[in-house]
């Protein structure tokens, strides 16, 4: 497992990097790449779309463009500020910080789920992939852009010490495993020479209740029940709309 496969590190890594985030992001992941992204998602203008790992607000931007009803979750405070800084803390998004491991919103939430660039911090990205599957709606489409694992086996070796690089096999694989289907892989390059990314698009299932009692039972401690302990802004209330907890500044956790 690499080095930002850790929530802690990663929270660490974006306290430095948010300063800079917005001009050196474009090198890797940059506006035609989102815009692709964004038009395979087919967002429609009543959808309630949640961006995971939103950071300073480059995608949740672009999602913007297609519906008003966008919510935004990370786990960095210091990301999160420079996207209040664009959009209000409380005004156009509705903000969350928390972990994508343990989503702070009820089962069958969202019309569709987005996330580009986070799920290389992930350190159980399956458990991440199946809370989406748990809030995103039946039959409701997720897509989650991340760093493609490179071909030279110097890279693959660098790769795999600081974070999750994986190719279509592997993410096929974490898809089915959270329970997903019709999945489709898209590789997406800046410029020749420059780091891919690999975005996947997949379905839940229109029976998400079948599946769900069936892990319920095979597994009771993994049913994510979207509050008990962990989550950094202690969010009770799993409603979406409901902003009790959901305060963008609430930082219960050491601010690394
Ligand atoms: C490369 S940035 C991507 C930002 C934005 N989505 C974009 O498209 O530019 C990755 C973000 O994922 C967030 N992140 C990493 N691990 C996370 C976790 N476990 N839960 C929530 N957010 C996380 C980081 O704080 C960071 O803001």
């Amino acid at each position: 497992m690499g080095i930002l496969e850790d929530k802690a590190n990663a929270r660490l890594f974006y306290k430095y990097l948010s300063k800079v985030y917005d001009r050196i992001n474009p090198a890797i992941w940059n506006e035609e790449m989102r815009n692709d992204a964004l038009e395979w998602f087919a967002i429609r203008e009543d959808d309630r779309v949640l961006d995971v790992g939103c950071g300073t607000g480059f995608a949740t931007e672009g999602l913007l463009q297609y519906t008003d009803n966008v919510y935004g979750l990370d786990q960095s405070r210091h990301q999160m500020e420079k996207a209040f800084a664009k959009f209000g803390a409380r005004n156009r998004v509705r903000f969350h910080r928390g972990d994508a491991e343990r989503l702070p919103f009820a089962d069958d939430s969202f019309d569709k789920v987005w996330s580009s660039g986070s799920i290389e911090y992930w350190p159980n990205p399956v458990d991440a992939l199946a809370e989406f599957r748990r809030v995103v709606k039946p039959g409701g489409r997720v897509l989650v852009v991340g760093p493609d694992y490179p071909e030279n086996p110097v890279f693959q070796r660098l790769a795999d010490a600081i974070m999750l690089f994986y190719g279509e096999t592997e993410a096929q694989r974490m898809f089915e495993a959270a329970g997903f289907v019709d999945i489709e892989h898209h590789i997406q390059q800046n410029k020749p020479g420059t780091p891919k990314a690999i975005t996947t698009i997949a379905r839940a299932p229109a029976d998400k209740a079948a599946g769900r009692a069936v892990e319920t039972a095979d597994n009771a401690d993994a049913s994510p029940d979207a509050d008990a302990d962990a989550s950094p802004d202690a969010d009770a209330d799993a409603s979406p709309d409901a902003d009790a907890d959901a305060s963008p500044d609430a930082d219960a956790e050491a601010d690394a």
